[in-house]
């Protein structure tokens, strides 16, 4: 398919869970995403978590093209979306008991289980490893696009590499622009963070990468307690075990620093003549209402229940990026396991960039 340079159409998909089936115009919706898909087009796909950006996972063409549109190191290898766990096993070249219960318990949903890959998966996807990542998203307008399909979809989150994950069709606009064919637009995601990734090619599983399913969570679908190890880079700057954990990244333009004492940093900023952005769970304090008084910074009260916070926190900074501040503060969460996923993302907004570029960000 040639990329003409033309914005993307965005199409308005309705097709809330619970419903039996699309209505005809969102049917018609998703097979002209289907159309586009099969002639070896990009689409930008509506999760539960955040948007991504959809080729199919069996046509290199495809695949690459992907790679190129976000600007993606090829070393990082991208999820595969299945509709189902049939789909998924078709992809491995064993399916190991751990992937069978998390997939049982937990999907759709969103959490990825990385599993030994099959040899008709195609090279480009797993970045020439011998794994493959797999999860079956639960957002009924992508699960009925691969049923139609009846193929899956390698789709990392829909933003140019290193950048913000989107959570609203408008976000993957501003990202991508002219490099996707056609958006699905679903509404805004009801996560807002990124999938939890397992790997499951070891025994006990390890989280590559903390998400929205927590270790308890995972540990109940086991059945064991325990059962489920945390990589060291999950949370620090170890090897990476998993290619795509750079560690800045997931980052406003905007400098972030997450910090314990947020309303002394702000109030020395302020002091320093800075203009501040500020994302604080405590913004009924009096000392924040003071603060807050100021013409220079910027005041947005998050929810501390964790996956409400989520679900805003990426359309927040979004939005506060496009403030022209000098610095965005944000509350450091508590070291809990419910706030592991939303320390895991802060961490990597406020890590340095890469000096040379040319990390394996996603
Ligand atoms: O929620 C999500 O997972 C979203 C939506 C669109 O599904 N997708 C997403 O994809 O976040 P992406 O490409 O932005 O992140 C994929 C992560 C990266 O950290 C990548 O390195 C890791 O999964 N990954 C992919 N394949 C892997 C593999 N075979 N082994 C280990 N890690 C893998
Ligand atoms: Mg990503």
């Amino acid at each position: 398919m040639t990329m003409d340079h033309a914005l993307p159409e965005t199409l308005t998909i309705r097709f809330p869970k619970g419903a039996a089936a699309p209505s005809p115009e969102a049917e018609a919706g998703i097979d002209r995403a289907a159309a586009v898909l099969r002639a070896g087009g990009l689409v930008a796909i509506p999760t539960e978590t955040v948007y991504g950006l959809a080729g199919l996972a069996l046509l290199p063409a495809a695949v690459e093209r992907i790679f190129i549109a976000k600007g993606r190191a090829s070393t990082n290898p991208l999820i595969v979306h299945v509709d189902s766990v049939a789909m998924a096993r078709s992809l491995a070249s064993h399916w190991p008991e751990s992937a069978e219960r998390i997939a049982t318990a937990c999907w759709p949903g969103p959490v990825t289980v990385v599993v030994p890959k099959g040899a008709h998966v195609p090279d480009e996807v797993t970045a020439r490893g011998p794994t493959v990542a797999i999860r079956c998203p639960d957002q009924p307008v992508t699960r009925r696009l691969i049923e139609k399909l009846g193929a899956p979809l390698a789709a990392p989150s829909a933003n140019r590499s290193l950048r913000l994950s989107p959570t609203t069709a408008a976000h993957v606009l501003e990202s991508l622009g002219a490099r996707v064919d056609l958006i699905l637009d679903a509404g805004p995601c009801g996560c807002g963070i990124e999938s939890t990734v397992v790997d499951c090619t070891v025994s006990p599983p390890v989280i590559l990468r903390p998400g929205p399913l927590s270790a308890a969570a995972l540990a109940a679908a086991l059945g064991e307690p325990q059962a489920v190890a945390i990589a060291p880079q999950a949370e620090s700057d170890g090897p990476a075990r998993s290619p795509g954990q750079s560690t800045r990244h997931y980052a406003p333009l905007t400098p972030v620093e997450v910090v314990d004492s947020s309303a002394e940093r702000v109030a020395m900023l302020l002091r320093e003549g800075k203009r501040v952005g500020w994302l604080t769970t405590r913004g009924a304090d009096p000392t924040t209402r003071r603060i807050a008084s100021s013409p220079d910074v910027v005041v947005v009260p998050m929810p501390e229940d964790p996956a409400a916070h989520a679900a805003m926190l990426y359309a927040v900074l979004h939005a506060i990026d496009k403030r022209s501040l000098d610095t965005i503060v944000i509350d450091a969460p508590p070291d809990t396991d419910a706030w592991r996923a939303i320390r895991d993302r802060l961490a990597r907004a406020a890590a340095p960039a890469p000096a040379d570029g040319d990390a394996d960000g996603d």
